[in-house]
């Protein structure tokens, strides 16, 4: 099991510093105006942070399970608000890997309580198979709770998700078939159960009753599938049950209690922001919200008392699943980073889909989330690679775009316009401070932070926690 003494580098690291040096000096082409570094660095000294956020700003596997573990020790509180175990957060401590899905990546830090929160989907059994898992390599899951408001993934979403993306051919999704779109259906529906519902068995049966009525009418009928039986999944619920019952908690207190002593809460986000229901690259989406604003609605921590918002970006992007990609390599670069980077999904084990950097998505997630530090993560996957593109907008149908489009079929088909730098060909993995890193890849790490108009305050070379390299301090 980790020791408090892993945590107590980052601490030391510089919690609590300041850095006052200007940046972002530079005002590219249709960049919004008006970003002051002074300004920016007087804030941040005079904030005193309770609750930050962090989330993905591209489309998800950025990397943020390993921030967010070395953050996790710095704060009392870790809360995830939306998605379920459509999430794969990997984390690698002293060369040991974790992977959690559902369960906030700050469990391995043994002083911080970990808070599922309402607006997350819960798959029961997955949640037992992960506690299992942490149990397995020691780690204590004392200070886990699960609100009693969360919805759970009954065992006919799962199939509905499957059965749904085959009767969408080739306009599927490509979900991860976790049966995360049909729980939040039913949410939306109020026909979903919630956690809580696990200490009510009466009221249980009852509801499941009339919610099965409904769901094996659509399944025979629509689909020609068998029917769940009311009696098996009663049981199968309720033996659950016993288990969560020691982390099921009304959440309010727990949460408004940490508000109010002024404890520092982070909002760990799951996915990344172009795949948020509204502001993403809808229908190609997830059926959840994960932006700052999904993470506030998810744990009832009101906006008032965000006092940072962490973006969490990769030195290029990926994307699993369908949808539109403008800076998509599908050639033999593309190919050398998803080898490099060891681009499979964690949680599926399917090929990520590789491109450039995409500066107007960067731009867009920091607009529309308010993310005020960037972390630029795998910056060593580009090591060996000689000239390096960044897409700062878009030409579609003759027009330049800053941002991405909210018609998909334009966004797929649209031109991106590509600023070229000069790769640094030499490896970064031993690099533990910004300085350290080749001239060419300070340049190229600034410039990232210039497109997407916001600080780099972490670089990440490597999986390790070694591996991070800190300009200023995130907390
Ligand atoms: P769902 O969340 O399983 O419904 O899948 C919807 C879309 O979100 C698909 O394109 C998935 O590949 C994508 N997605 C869901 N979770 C993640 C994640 O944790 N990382 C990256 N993509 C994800």
């Amino acid at each position: 099991m980790p020791s408090r003494a892993l945590y107590a580098g980052w601490r030391s690291a510089g919690v609590g510093m300041t850095r006052t040096e200007g940046r972002c000096g530079a005002d590219p082409a249709g960049v919004r105006t008006g970003y002051s570094a002074r300004a920016e660095s007087a804030r941040w000294e005079a904030t005193a942070i309770s609750v930050t956020i962090l989330i993905g700003g591209q489309w998800g596997d950025e990397g943020k399970g390993k921030v967010i573990d070395l953050l996790a020790g710095s704060v009392d509180m870790v809360v995830r608000s939306q998605g379920g175990d459509n999430a794969g957060h990997t984390v690698v401590v002293d060369g040991q890997t974790f992977k959690f899905r559902l369960i906030p990546s700050g469990m391995l830090s043994p002083t911080t309580t970990c808070v599922i929160g309402h607006g997350m989907v819960v798959n029961p059994k997955a949640f037992l198979a992960e506690l299992d898992e942490l149990h397995a390599h020691g780690v204590s899951t004392d200070n886990l709770v699960i609100s009693d408001r969360a919805h759970m993934v009954m065992p006919y979403h799962p199939v509905f998700d499957q059965l749904g993306e085959q009767q969408r051919g080739d306009d599927r999704l490509g979900t991860t078939h976790r049966g995360i779109g049909p729980a939040y259906e039913d949410k939306v529906r109020r026909v979903g159960f919630r956690i809580g519902d696990l200490t009510k068995p009466v009221f249980l049966e009852k509801k499941l009753r009339f919610v099965l009525r409904l769901k094996n009418e659509s399944l025979t009928r629509l689909y020609g599938h068998e029917p769940f039986d009311e009696r098996a999944i009663l049981d199968e619920y309720l033996g659950y049950a016993e288990r969560l019952a020691p982390h099921i908690r009304d959440i309010y207190p727990i949460i408004q209690g940490a508000l109010r002593e002024d404890r520092r809460i982070l909002c760990e986000g799951a996915q990344g922001a172009m795949l948020d229901l509204d502001l993403g690259t809808y229908p190609y989406v997830t059926s959840s919200a994960p932006t700052a604003g999904g993470a506030l609605t998810g744990s009832g921590i009101p906006p008032s008392k965000v006092t940072r918002t962490i973006g969490v970006f990769k030195a290029y992007t990926t994307r699993v699943g369908y949808g539109p990609f403008p800076t998509e390599l599908e050639d033999n670069l593309g190919e050398l980073i998803r080898e490099v980077g060891a681009e499979f999904g964690t949680v599926t084990g399917r090929a990520r889909r590789v491109g450039w950097f995409d500066a107007a998505v960067a731009r867009y997630s920091v607009c529309t989330n308010g993310i005020d530090s960037m972390v630029i993560t795998k910056v060593d996957v580009l090591d060996q690679i000689e000239s390096l593109r960044i897409a700062t907008g878009y030409v579609s149908k003759g027009e330049h775009w800053d941002h991405p489009m909210s018609n998909i079929s334009h966004l797929k088909h649209a031109e991106p316009v590509y600023e070229e730098m000069p790769g640094w060909m030499s490896s970064t993995r031993d690099c533990r401070r910004f300085e350290d890193l080749p001239r060419a890849c300070q340049a190229y790490v600034e410039r990232l932070g210039e497109l997407a108009e916001a600080p780099v305050d972490v670089v990440s070379v490597g999986p390790d926690r070694e591996h991070t390299l800190v300009r200023r301090p995130m907390l």
